[in-house]
Parts: structure tokens; C-alpha cells; sequence
């Protein structure tokens, strides 16, 4: 691996790469952004891109491309059946997976549909280290249910462990006994688990889950979607793995597994999906499906231009210059802000840094929807915009009484290769300021709440007006600056 040390002694990410496309950005006044975020009714995913300084709502599609994924899209083979554009991309991944059936589909949740029909029944469990929203409401709906299978560390906000994405192997086998392997159509293994911050699980983890699942003769799905970002945490932190290559760590994760399924718009930076399967058995049930859903077998709804960008990208992937970026980014912002005091989940993970706002807004009950609040508060201060992951993004009981998440995240993504270090060094102190002056900042209830997908279009209002307090403290300590 190579190391950059600073004669000055500074630890600091450094850059692998060049920008030579740029995209101009707005820092509005403090006074627009409050006009911003009411009118989007304190949602962020309402919020108009126009108000937005530094994106961190999501890395879904939004990664920076290489100059060799942009080339790449100029030559694609657009037609409907039998592309070479689909053969090339086929290649790259039995190349990399060892997989020897691909079929595509236009994101990383179609694969999902497509497994869920396949081999959920109703009755059936399905078990996890830990769910993906998509993930669950594709099994759900197909009659079956989620038994998440976390080691207790992968819920503790603040630990040490490296591998918080590690799933519990004893408790993986006594369900296997207790509910007999006909109830369980497969085991879902999540890279850089996403709901919990973006940790990963261990090499050695994944061995013992495929012995488990031999014993018992279980299916192992691999959710591949962060594998980027998992694939660095095992060569950067686990023993026995620091010399290896990233295509080797990529190849023994994919023989443990039976089918490897990825978001594109994570994994390998452009946007579409697809399944990687060992058997002919299952290729030949989920095959049917795709025509039917996605599109013909050789695009299954993605665009050409995407797929050949998508074949260059998963080969960069293999490159640690490529995939170091992401996890040192996240990873300078997380140990900075923890550094100051304020918290956040640690050890930093992949996809992007995520503030606990039960301890940043320890006043402010669950009801008032605090990560909601700091998300709110967040752009407000700063024009960042983050995702809330908490009780806003649960579903209410069928009794109408509200499902109090177990965690009160905001998620401030950091897509690949997008922001450079003093934006993110910006956001540092705006949170920082945040932080210092958190007791102005008050909770959110609805004005308008969607019964399904709630977080998507909900509007909500401030208990109080916290919000021009905040904007009065921020022009007295900050003068006239944006
Ligand atoms: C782990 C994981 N699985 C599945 C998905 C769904 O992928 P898509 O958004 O492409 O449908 C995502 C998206 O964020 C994800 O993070």
C-alpha cells in the first residue's frame, strides 16, 4: 500500500487524482437558506439543488466518473439484443467475481424484486447482518421476514470495533436449527452495511457465515453494493490481509458467496445493477423475470453508456488509489469532529459521516424527530444537505403510535471523489458551530404526512422559532459571511 507522510507531521487525505470537469456550486445567504428549508418543509429531499452548497444527501449515482469511464461511454454498442457493450461488461464481471452467469437490471433494489419473487415464500426468513430499506420491502412483500444477525457492537455508536458489520455466527446457526433450513431461502450478507454507518464486515467473518451455511445447506447472497468501501476496511484492518491485492480480497469474498448483487450507482460509479450467480439452476428461474421487469437480457433497463461506464469502473475498482478515497475523507471528518466533542458514530465507516443526534440534541425527545431536526439545522447553518436516518425515516405502528428508530442518525455522504478537503473542512466547522450553539436548535412535527415513504415528501414544521434564533446567533458570530 503506499503511504504519504507530511514532513509537517499533519495526517491528511490526499488526493489520487486531478479535477478536470468542474460543476459550479451557490452558497446561499443564511437568510435564503431559511427561506429554502421552510419551504421545503424542513425536508431535505425537498430541498432545490439551486440552495445547496455541498451535497451529502446520498452516493447513489452521484460519484465523480474517470476521464476512462467518460471515454468509455463513447463507444457503446446500442443495440437492443447482443451488444457488445453487454458482452464486455459481462466479462469484467465473471472476471472479477468468477461468476460465470450475469443478468442486469436497472438498480441495485430491482435485483432485489427479482430474488425476493424468486426464492421468498410466504413463511420464510430471511437472515441478514443487518436489513437495507429496499432489501426488506422486496422480502415483505413477498410474504417472508427480516432476522437481522448483528454482533452486539454493530448497534453501539461509539466502539472500537473494527468490524461492526460482522454478523453473529452462533445466533446465524440456531435460528438454522430452530426454524429448519426450508424456512429460509437465503442469507444476506451486506458490505459496508449502510443503516448502521457504513461498516463493514471481516474476511474471516464471511468464512465462517459460508460454513455455517454449508453445514446447513443455505444459499449466501452478497449485497455488494459498498463493497468498495468493505474491500478497503479488510485490506486496511484486518489480519492477514494488508498484503494482499484488492482483486484477490474481491475474488475469495466472491467464492464464499453463491450470488453477488450491486447497485451500480454505488458500486462502480456509474448507474444500473445487476446479479453475478454460480448456478445454472438459479440463473435459469431469474431469468424470465428480467425481460418482464427490467429489459431485454442484454441491457435489463440500464443505458449503454452506463454499462460501459460501469465495466471501467469495477476494474478501478480494483485500484487502492481509487477506493482509498471515499474511506480517508470519511475518516478525516469523522476523527475531526470527534476530536471537538461532538458525536458522531465511530469508528468511521464507509459512505459518508453520520452525526448521532440523539447525544447532539439530547434535549429534544424522539417524538420531535431530532435527526430530523439536525438535518434541518445543519443546512441551515451551512448549506449542507444530509439525510435524516432515524425515527422520521420509520414507518408508524398499524396502530397509528410512532416506531422510535433505534438510532437518530444524520448521514452526511461523502460521494467518491467529489468534495475537496477545505469543503469538507468547511462542513467541519459549520458543525462545529452547530454544536456550540445546539440548545437553540428545537424539534419538528409534521403538517403533512404521507402514510407510505414518509421521509420522501413529508413536510414539517419547527415546535417553536428556533430557526431564526439560530440565524440571529450565527450573523452575531459570523458577521456578514455566508
Ligand atoms: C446496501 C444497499 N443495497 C441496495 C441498495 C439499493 O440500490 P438502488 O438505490 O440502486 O436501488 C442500496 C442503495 O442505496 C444500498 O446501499
Amino acid at each position: 500500500m503506499t503511504t504519504v507522510a507530511f514532513y509537517s507531521g499533519e495526517q491528511l487525505p490526499l488526493e489520487m487524482h486531478k479535477v478536470r470537469i468542474v460543476q459550479k456550486i451557490t452558497l446561499q445567504p443564511i437568510e435564503r437558506r431559511l427561506e429554502a428549508i421552510t419551504d421545503a418543509g424542513n425536508n431535505t429531499f425537498l430541498l432545490k439543488n439551486a440552495d445547496i452548497f455541498l451535497d451529502m444527501l446520498t452516493d447513489s449515482g452521484v460519484n465523480a466518473m474517470s476521464d476512462r469511464q467518460q471515454a468509455a461511454m463513447l463507444v457503446a454498442d446500442d443495440s437492443y439484443a447482443g451488444s457488445a457493450t453487454f458482452t464486455r461488461l459481462e466479462n469484467t464481471l465473471q472476471s472479477i467475481f468468477g461468476m460465470p452467469y450475469f443478468l442486469p437490471a436497472h438498480q441495485g433494489r430491482a435485483c432485489e424484486n427479482l430474488l425476493a419473487q424468486v426464492l421468498v415464500t410466504p413463511g420464510s426468513t430471511v437472515p441478514m447482518n443487518y436489513h437495507f430499506t429496499t432489501t426488506k420491502a422486496h422480502i415483505v412483500m413477498n410474504g417472508g421476514v427480516v432476522e437481522e444477525l448483528l454482533t452486539p457492537s454493530g448497534l453501539e455508536v461509539t466502539s472500537t470495533d473494527p468490524f461492526k458489520g460482522n454478523m453473529d455466527v452462533a445466533a446465524l446457526r440456531k435460528l438454522a436449527t430452530d426454524l429448519g433450513a426450508e424456512k429460509i431461502p437465503f442469507v444476506r450478507m451486506e458490505a459496508g452495511t449502510n443503516l448502521i454507518g457504513g461498516q463493514p464486515f471481516s474476511l474471516a467473518n464471511l468464512r465462517e457465515v459460508r460454513q455455517a451455511c454449508d453445514e446447513f445447506g443455505l444459499l449466501l447472497v452478497l449485497d455488494a453494493s459498498l463493497l468498495a468501501d468493505n474491500l478497503w476496511f479488510i485490506r486496511t484492518r484486518e489480519a492477514g490481509c494488508t498484503q494482499r491485492s484488492i482483486a484477490d480480497l474481491t475474488r475469495e469474498i466472491a467464492d464464499l458467496c453463491d450470488v453477488v448483487y450491486f447497485s451500480a450507482r454505488k458500486l462502480g460509479c456509474a448507474r444500473g445493477g445487476g446479479l453475478c450467480v454460480r448456478s445454472q439452476e438459479l440463473y435459469a428461474r431469474l431469468r424470465p423475470l428480467v425481460p418482464l421487469y427490467e429489459g431485454f437480457l442484454t441491457y435489463g433497463g440500464m443505458s449503454i453508456r452506463e454499462m460501459e461506464a460501469l465495466a471501467v469502473g469495477l476494474e478501478e475498482t480494483l485500484d487502492e488509489d481509487m477506493i482509498s478515497q471515499g474511506p480517508q475523507f470519511i475518516a478525516y471528518m469523522v476523527d475531526e469532529l470527534d476530536r471537538r466533542g461532538i458525536p458522531v458514530i465511530t469508528p468511521a465507516g464507509g459512505l459518508g459521516c453520520h452525526l448521532d443526534a440523539k447525544r447532539f440534541l439530547d434535549h429534544i425527545p424522539q417524538e420531535l424527530y431530532p435527526a430530523g431536526a439536525l438535518a434541518s439545522a445543519t443546512y441551515l447553518v451551512s448549506g449542507v444537505r444530509g439525510m435524516e436516518r432515524g425515527t422520521l425515516s420509520e414507518q408508524r405502528e398499524p396502530d397509528g403510535s410512532e416506531r422510535l428508530a433505534e438510532m437518530e442518525l444524520l448521514r452526511l455522504a461523502l460521494p467518491r471523489r467529489v468534495f475537496t478537503l477545505s469543503q469538507i473542512r468547511y462542513a467541519i466547522d459549520r458543525i462545529d458551530w452547530l454544536y456550540q450553539n445546539r440548545r437553540l436548535v428545537g424539534g419538528l412535527r409534521f403538517v403533512e404526512e404521507p402514510e407510505v415513504l414518509r421521509f420522501f415528501y413529508g413536510r414539517l414544521e419547527p415546535v417553536s422559532d428556533w430557526q431564526q434564533e439560530l440565524v440571529t446567533a450565527f450573523r452575531r458570530d459570523l458577521g456578514d459571511s455566508l
